[in-house]
């Protein structure tokens, strides 16, 4: 078993390895002094892995109840927020008990958002199911809820108090909902680590799982201990998210997180190209893993339609965004862009993209 460790305004272990969930039961007893637990979840994983999970609590002498969301970002609502807010209330639930958030990102950001604000704050333990909850939303403690002004707008740095990240849970994700999370453990090789991107180019969807969740988490884990609230280099985090964001927000999010991050990465590595701010050989090498993992590289939008969802993006400040742009592979800083350029900077990208992008 791999285990990291977060030592921010909370310390907590993420662990690492297969068969977590029939054992989550004693990771949790040994952590709450409280006997009752509510674990939240959605209609595609309750099915799989709810019954191991309350069996291993129940054994482990916790009282479980659960609350189960349809699967889907639109779960992420104010309202599903203040009806498990009130379903907590109604069970009795106090300070001492805790959430286990058994699912997704979705489902890790809409618990960690109730966990945060129930009676002004009770444990969360994230057991996320999904590659991309485990390398991205489930580590770091952003939690939130959608409002109908865009995702994420409301919400809580609030961290976890374990991370059990089972192995096995990958291996019934749909291959589509594996490729989205691939998008968030590329953006970690591009920006911190060019030896993990070397062993992604090497293995392909075949890459050695604990190695390289662990090693997303530990690059995460850098990140957050200096910067948990996101004022500084935590935005790095945020390659290929800004034109992502847009992108998933103009297609009225029928374009997944994961793909519309893969688009995101292409366009803004190749405007950093074609201003010869990243060296040579980046574009090529981010065009060819993002089709080696089957991720799409491009989009039916234009630099205007991208330029004006993107601005509406929370990394906004004044007259300029924080747009994350590679130099190498491995190498990535934030670069404060005028926000008049914007567009011009994507149309560049889009440009320098389609010319040099083989099919
Ligand atoms: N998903 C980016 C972050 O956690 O900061």
């Amino acid at each position: 078993m791999k285990t990291v460790t977060i030592s921010a305004s909370k310390t907590y272990q993420i662990h690492i390895c297969n068969n977590l969930i029939p054992q989550i039961g004693g990771h949790i007893a040994n952590l709450v002094k409280g006997k009752k637990v509510m674990i939240l979840s959605d209609s595609n994983v309750w099915p799989l892995y709810g019954e191991s999970v309350y069996k291993s609590l129940h054994q482990c002498g916790f009282t479980v109840i659960q609350y189960i969301i349809p699967a889907g970002e639109a779960s992420k609502s104010g309202e599903n927020y203040l009806k498990i807010l009130n379903f907590l209330a109604e069970n009795q639930l106090t300070r001492t008990d805790s959430i286990v958030a058994l699912g997704g990102g979705v489902v890790g950001d809409l618990a960690g958002f109730v966990a945060a604000t129930y009676l002004r704050g009770i444990a969360f333990i994230q057991v996320p199911t999904s590659l991309l909850a485990m390398v991205d939303s489930s580590v770091g403690g952003k939690t939130a809820i959608d409002l109908q002004a865009g995702k994420n707008l409301a919400g809580a740095f609030y961290q976890p108090s374990l991370v059990l990240c089972d192995l096995d849970a990958l291996k019934t994700l749909p291959a589509d909902v594996f490729n989205d999370g691939c998008a968030e453990v590329i953006k970690y090789a591009i920006l911190f680590d060019s030896e993990l991107f070397l062993h992604l180019e090497t293995y392909g969807l075949d890459f050695d799982r604990e190695y390289v969740i662990s090693r997303c988490v530990e690059l995460k884990r850098d990140i957050v201990n200096r910067d948990e609230r996101d004022l500084g280099e935590r935005q790095l985090l945020n390659l290929g998210h800004t034109i992502g964001h847009s992108i998933e927000a103009n297609s009225a999010y029928a374009v997944s997180h994961g793909k519309a991050v893969a688009v995101g990465t292409q366009i803004i590595t190749a405007g950093a190209a074609s201003e010869g701010i990243c060296s040579a050989d980046t574009f090529p090498k981010v065009n060819r893993i993002l089709k080696q993992f089957g991720l799409p590289t491009e989009t039916a939008f234009d630099s205007h339609a991208i330029a004006e969802a993107a601005l509406r993006d929370k990394k906004r400040a004044n007259d300029t965004i924080s747009l994350i742009l590679p130099k190498r592979i491995g190498e990535c800083f934030i670069y404060p862009y005028p926000i008049k350029d914007l567009e011009s900077f994507i149309k560049a990208g889009l440009a320098y993209a389609n010319q040099s992008n083989p099919r």
